[in-house]
């Protein structure tokens, strides 16, 4: 995963680069790092651990108005001081940050650095050896640089410094996602523009294979074979303050917050003058002209999808298959004839779904995107994109990017239903309003949420969450939640499947979460609930408005049937907050995860 950041200008470059490193800590935190050149050098600044760990070591003496930095996620090598980027060359002459995967760097040694002593254990620092490999025969420094790009598998951001020239950053890109930003007498790059939005919204997209020679007042992109590309810029229309965290104490609780307000921002986006759903025709189209929908999604995203099945298939008559991306893409089913292939994904960067898109665009299917980031690169390829408009999730948990997506999943539903001639109903947007209003009455009862966390969670070591039908799948997202910030061992299970096996696992004191929201299964749960707590279990029943007992200690507001997920998930987002807070985690940035996860 990774993130890089560049700068070359006129000012003081080293704040510029950790205040962006900051910006993408999301990317990995494993290490850190920035190099900067001024007339006595190249000077290297590394540091295991977070941008604040870097930031205390950087010598703030040093001036400079150039430079690279980097934060990581560590893929090859251990997360330490000598594998953190960036990475010089032998003379270090050359000092350079890579973002991605160089599948090939075995074979790439064994071929041309047989001698080279290298410094560390990432496939990185073979890309900065096989440069000043290249120069030192003879090639100059851009030639070098695009030889040894074209010698690559795998995936790559990479920015180089050369110490010999400080008007130029070189830049490079394959798969993993990179940005030039435009500036007056200054240019930045960086792996996405939150990280650069301070200094500029002007921005320029690369696409693969290709790399810009940026200097302070120009840019010049080419493709490997050194051929001028022309590519306009863009405007990133992101508010430098939707990337702070105001008063909240964690970006998670400020975006489990804001959910109410991405729910009507939703509303506002895909509703036409008449107060109906407006979706562009051409994904109307591409959904009627289909015979099966193949959604395919990772994590919390990929939970989504199962939802958005349920919608897909029970309110517009669509046959709808979810996959895990890394699973679909080495055990592809059997498809249809006219399948249509629908990608979610908060990042739209998430490598095992692009491979996914990368394969079946090979094989003439069409695509469309989820996702909350326009121009990213599932966005970009795609034949189509839904933007999710949920604002910048920072946070490595995914919570108010979940909800959109089954909101806007719901309105793809009503919307092919509408396209079918199918009678709804019910009023769409006005359900989804409803269930906004319900999701503000939740945020609000954070006290109890906080008190169930101490009471189940504090200190056990596991804990179940079951459901039935829809309910069974936020289960999934409840404990995917749980364990990525708190650490618990966490499962969500179908009510049913209790009996064939994992009651086995129930033991004196064991937290188990029941959601119940659908009236068709609401006896049935509750009986699993019973079956446990007969076993010891220590349980716990969320219940929907209607459906409820006395008893039960969270009652969810009544929405749609279709909808009770967008509510029954706020407890549990919250449930996890705080049963993370008790146990003294690190909420927004839990261990070994980075929120953009751009490796297969
Ligand atoms: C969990 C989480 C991950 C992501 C997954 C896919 O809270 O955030 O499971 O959902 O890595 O990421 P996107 O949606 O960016 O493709």
């Amino acid at each position: 995963m990774c993130g890089i950041v560049g700068y070359i200008g006129e000012r003081d470059t080293k704040n510029i680069l950790l205040d962006g490193l900051r910006k993408l800590e999301y990317r990995g935190y494993d290490s850190a790092g920035i190099a900067v050149m001024n007339v006595d050098g190249v000077h290297v600044f590394k540091e295991k651990g977070r941008i604040a760990a870097l930031d205390d070591h950087v010598d703030h003496k040093v001036a400079a108005t150039m430079g690279i930095g980097h934060t990581r996620w560590a893929t090859h090598g251990e997360p330490t001081h000598y594998n953190a980027h960036p990475h010089q060359s032998v003379s270090e002459r050359f000092t350079l940050v890579h973002n991605g995967v160089i599948e090939n760097y075995e074979k790439l040694k064994r071929e041309y650095l047989v001698d080279a002593q290298l410094q560390s254990d990432t496939d990185t620092e073979v890309v900065v050896q096989l440069i000043e490999t290249f120069v030192q025969k003879g090639s100059a420094v851009e030639e070098a640089f695009r030889h040894t790009l074209s010698l690559l598998h795998g995936s790559y951001a990479i920015a180089l410094i050369d110490n010999q020239d400080s008007n130029t950053i070189y830049v490079g890109k394959n798969k993993s996602p990179l940005l030039v930003g435009l500036g007056n007498g200054f240019n930045v790059i960086a792996s996405d523009a939150m990280a650069m939005i301070k200094e500029t919204d002007q921005f320029v997209e690369l696409m693969d294979e290709e790399i810009v020679i940026v200097r302070r007042d120009s840019y010049v992109i080419k493709n490997l074979e050194g051929n001028i590309q022309v590519r306009a810029p863009y405007t990133a229309e992101l508010d430098a303050s939707d990337i702070e965290k105001g008063t909240y104490p964690h970006y998670m609780l400020k975006e489990v917050d804001e959910q109410p307000a991405v729910m009507r921002k939703i509303i506002m986006e895909y509703q036409n003058e008449d107060g109906d759903i407006k979706l562009d025709s051409s994904i109307r189209e591409a959904i009627s002209e289909s015979d099966r929908l193949y959604i395919i999604a990772c994590g919390t995203s990929y939970h989504a999808g199962l939802v958005g099945k349920q919608m897909l298939e029970k309110i517009a008559e669509v046959p709808t298959e979810v996959h895990i991306a890394s699973e679909f893409s080495y055990n592809m089913p059997l498809l249809s004839k006219n399948p249509l292939f629908i990608f979610i994904s908060q990042s739209g960067e998430t490598a095992d779904s692009r491979s996914v898109l990368v394969h079946i665009k090979k094989l003439g299917h069409r695509s469309l995107t989820l996702t909350n980031v326009g121009g990213s690169t599932l966005s970009r390829e795609a034949d189509h994109t839904l933007l999710l408009h949920a604002g910048p999730e920072i946070a490595v948990a995914s919570t108010k990017a979940y909800t959109a997506q089954i909101a806007v999943l719901s309105l793809l539903a009503v919307d092919t239903a509408k396209a079918k001639g199918i009678t709804l109903g019910f009023d769409p947007i006005q359900e989804l309003s409803l269930a906004a209003q319900a999701m503000e009455v939740l945020v609000d009862q954070k006290d109890i949420m906080e008190n169930i966390a101490r009471d189940y969670l504090a200190v056990t070591r596991n804990c179940f969450f079951i459901g039935r039908g829809v309910d069974y799948y936020v289960c999934l997202e409840a404990a995917l939640k749980l364990k990525e910030i708190s650490y618990i061992q966490a499962e969500g299970f179908a009510g049913g499947e209790l009996k064939h096996g994992t009651i086995a696992l129930i033991e004196e004191g064991t937290p188990v979460i029941a959601i119940a929201t659908q009236a068709h299964v609401n006896g049935s749960i509750r009986s699993n609930l019973k079956e446990v707590a007969s076993r010891g279990a220590h349980t716990c029943i969320i219940s929907m408005d209607g459906l409820n007992d006395a008893s039960d200690q969270i009652v969810l507001p009544e929405v749609h049937e279709y909808l009770t997920p967008l509510v029954s998930v706020v407890p549990m987002q919250l449930l996890a907050y705080y049963a993370a807070l008790h146990r003294g985690c690190d909420v927004d940035k839990p261990r070994n995860l980075a929120k953009s996860v751009t490796v297969e």
